[in-house]
């Protein structure tokens, strides 16, 4: 398939869903949710024949060839994401494109050697700037704002992807976990690498008596499910008891603000705005390198572009930093 029948489309579900936009789903593309956006990656032929109504691009972006391909290379690479650099978008969007292999595989056999494409050069772009680029991650941000090592009982609400990503961050003497389905949080331990073993974990009851509980007797809470207007009070009062007087914090990774919330004027909360205010305090020296990363996907995009035929590549050692020049010259 010739990159120039490569197409995708953007949409920011967040601000998308409070503008009142609907977002159409196109027939046969692979679709990468987060829960900041909705990415389907698709070919001309099956957006041809999709019922796109007329002007919804408004509601995304729509990018087409060499420029779909920058944009995956961005997204893959984390460079779209809230967090610039953070990993867990390169995970999804594997699992995306296996689960699009299984689900059409004739279509998937047409974007195959792009994808395929797409996950060696993010690959590339990640070890060569992003890995250098220090903690930023949801994790390392999460053990910043509370305080470095967290002392005494920590509670962990959650065990889905976020939780998962912040659970080897919380290197704290007594780890406490509570999650609505437990067989979910045995998963999430059993994967959990980097955590070291010897502190002490508890799985709590799935019960509403056994969260208070943790509530009560714990320093810091740290969530990671979606605010609850049926629970939340209930938290926030247990929280108020008797937790506030030991000094921690709760850090609600669930909600952007407070405000409007059951959270809302609860003492020693952060939200996501905190934390995505530690991650701009830091951001500066950063984003020299995320400027570089960029160029770097623009110029796998340009060659890309030239190597069009079917998505394989001439050869890695064919391209180097220097031909860039080049393309720019070339202006490809
Ligand atoms: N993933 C990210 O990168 C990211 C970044 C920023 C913010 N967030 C936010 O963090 C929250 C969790 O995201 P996630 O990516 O971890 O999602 P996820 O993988 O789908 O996991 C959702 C988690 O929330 C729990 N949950 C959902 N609804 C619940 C309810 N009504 N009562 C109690 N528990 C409930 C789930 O429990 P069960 O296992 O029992 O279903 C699970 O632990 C969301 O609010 C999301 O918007 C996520």
């Amino acid at each position: 398939m010739s990159l120039l029948d490569l197409i995708v489309l953007n949409r920011r579900t967040a601000t998308d869903a409070r503008a009142g936009v609907s977002v159409p789903e196109l027939a046969d593309a692979c679709v990468v949710k987060t829960c900041l956006r909705e990415v389907q990656v698709t070919t001309r032929a099956v957006f041809d024949q999709g019922d796109v109504p007329a002007g919804s691009s408004g509601a995304g972006d729509l990018y087409l060839g060499a420029d779909a391909y920058g944009f995956l290379l961005r997204l893959a690479s984390g460079l779209e994401s809230e967090i610039a650099g953070e990993t867990e978008i390169f995970g999804q969007i594997k699992q995306c494109w296996r689960d699009y292999e299984l689900a059409s595989p004739e279509n998937a056999r047409q974007l195959r050697p792009w994808m395929q494409r797409l996950l060696q050069e993010t690959k590339e772009i990640r070890s060569e700037y992003i890995v250098g680029l220090g903690s930023a991650t949801y994790g390392s941000l999460t053990r910043r704002l509370l305080g470095g090592r967290p002392e005494g009982t920590t509670l962990l609400l959650g065990a889905g992807q976020l939780a998962a990503t912040v659970l080897p961050y919380l290197d704290c003497a007594d780890l406490r976990i509570y999650n609505r389905s437990p067989v979910r949080t045995a998963e999430m331990l059993a994967a959990a690498r980097g955590r070291d073993s010897s502190y002490k974990t508890t799985v709590l009851e799935p019960t509403l008596e056994a969260e208070l509980a943790a509530w009560r007797e714990a320093r810091d809470v740290v969530i990671c499910i979606p605010a609850d207007a049926e629970r939340d009070p209930a938290r926030v009062a247990a929280w108020r008891e008797s937790a506030a007087a030991r000094g921690g914090r709760i850090l609600h990774l669930g909600i952007m603000g407070a405000s409007g919330t059951a959270w809302e004027g609860v003492p020693r909360l952060a939200t996501l705005e905190e934390l995505f205010g530690m991650r701009d305090a830091q951001a500066e020296q950063r984003d020299a390198l995320l400027a570089r990363a960029r160029r770097a996907c623009l110029g796998k995009a340009q060659l890309a572009k030239l190597d069009d035929a079917d998505g394989s590549r001439a050869g890695t050692s064919n391209h180097g930093w220097e031909d860039l020049a080049v393309f720019q010259s070339l202006g490809a």
